[in-house]
């Protein structure tokens, strides 16, 4: 078990500049922005729309509706500044065999480019691991290079699995064994 981990309680994952852990209703805020920032080539039900959903509102009933206590989807924040910078986590998304969920992060723009992406995702291959999982997924559009990148740097490797979409791009599928 990865320190932090309390058995049968939330997941608290640490690395040296880093809290992973459950979102607080209070912080919808930054799910909000984060849904702002989003690249315009991301498909729309990822992007706020014309009439301004998710709203705030609709962002605090989601953190206040997840009460599962190993929610996948974790928030991470910094442990100096004490700021939440965005999630990193797994999801059961389906796309993938059964046990193996895909890897997931997204951070708000101001702190791209300090290696916050692939430490977080570090912590949450060691949790993923010592929770029993063999394989993980994950998904990343190819023209998102930033990610690829993380994705490669934490091991993750392309498979021959792609997903067209003549608007979006092509989702790459890659895999990591644990
Ligand atoms: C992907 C994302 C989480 C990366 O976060 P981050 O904290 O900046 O990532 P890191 O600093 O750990 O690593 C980023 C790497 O990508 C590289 N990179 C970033 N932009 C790049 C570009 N345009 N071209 C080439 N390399 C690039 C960085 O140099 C770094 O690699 P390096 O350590 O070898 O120099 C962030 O860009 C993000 O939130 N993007 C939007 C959401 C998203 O794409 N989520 C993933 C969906 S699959």
């Amino acid at each position: 078990m990865p320190a932090g981990v309390e058995p049968g309680h939330e997941v608290v994952l640490e690395t040296t500049r880093l809290l992973l852990r459950p979102w607080r209703v209070v912080e919808a805020v930054v799910l909000r922005e984060l849904w702002t920032e989003r690249d315009p080539r991301v498909p729309p039900h990822r992007r706020i729309d014309a009439d301004g959903h998710p709203t705030l509102a609709d962002l605090e009933d989601s953190i206040r509706t997840d009460q599962r206590p190993s929610s996948g989807l974790l928030a991470v924040q910094r442990k100096v500044d004490r700021d939440v910078i965005g999630y990193c986590g797994l999801v059961d998304t389906g796309r993938g065999a059964e046990g193996e969920p895909e890897l997931a992060f997204e951070l708000l723009r101001r702190v791209w480019g300090q290696g916050y992406a692939t430490e977080a995702s570090l912590a949450v291959l060691d949790w993923a691991r010592s929770s029993g999982h063999e394989r993980l997924w994950a998904t990343v559009w190819d023209w998102n290079i930033a990610s690829r990148r993380v994705l490669a740097k934490v091991g993750f490797t392309e498979t021959e699995r792609t997903e067209v979409d003549a608007v979006h791009g092509t989702t790459l599928f890659t895999r990591r064994r644990l």
